[in-house]
């Protein structure tokens, strides 16, 4: 099994063993996927060590949501201090875990690619479809889901820095139409 594999289930038990409910999980699970997704659209650097760290950047999560990226780099530290990485490799992992959040200024490229990629990542028509199905299953109905989502998607939007607005304003837009066109 890769390392990116490994990451991935030791993530998913962690979160299984988590208060946060299933459907929380699963949409934890779900954004981790769009943000590798983004970022290989995103950055030629792109390379395995941004799905470690796609995988871990939110499992903090599990002890409270304030400061859930310092919570989430002691244990991505944690699973990596015995895997004998690079001292390259694991600080790009750190920049990525460490500064994903809106208000950080990433060291590396791939960092700030990550760092969009968090936000881009809901922009994906699918993954708005997913908080869409995700948000009927928590017992909104269909409309109250709908608006729900279209909320989600122009506050995203909205903190996507400049540099990568354009990259995504087109994912937003077709996410916004395929809300709406749910019948
Ligand atoms: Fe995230």
């Amino acid at each position: 099994m890769s390392l990116a594999q490994e990451s991935k289930k030791y993530v998913i038990q962690l979160f299984n063993k988590s208060d946060l409910s299933k459907i929380e999980v699963e949409y934890n699970l779900k954004h981790s996927e769009y943000i590798i997704k983004a970022v290989q659209e995103l950055s030629k650097e792109y390379s395995k060590l941004v799905d470690i760290a796609a995988w871990f950047h939110d499992v903090g999560k599990i002890n409270g949501e304030d400061n859930h990226a310092e919570k989430s780099l002691v244990i991505v530290k944690d699973f990596l201090k015995d895997k004998n990485l690079d001292k390259k490799d694991l600080e790009l992992i750190c920049d990525c875990v460490l500064n994903h959040g809106t208000d950080k200024i990433p060291a590396t490229e791939v960092g700030k690619a990550f760092q969009a990629a968090d936000k881009i990542s809901f922009l994906y028509a699918k993954m708005a479809k997913t908080y869409v199905d995700l948000s009927i299953r928590e017992g909104k109905t269909k409309d109250e889901a709908k608006v729900g989502a279209l909320r989600m998607l122009d506050g995203v939007y909205s903190k996507v820095k400049p540099d990568f607005k354009q990259f995504a304003k087109e994912k937003y837009e077709s996410a916004k139409k395929a809300i709406e066109s749910l019948a």
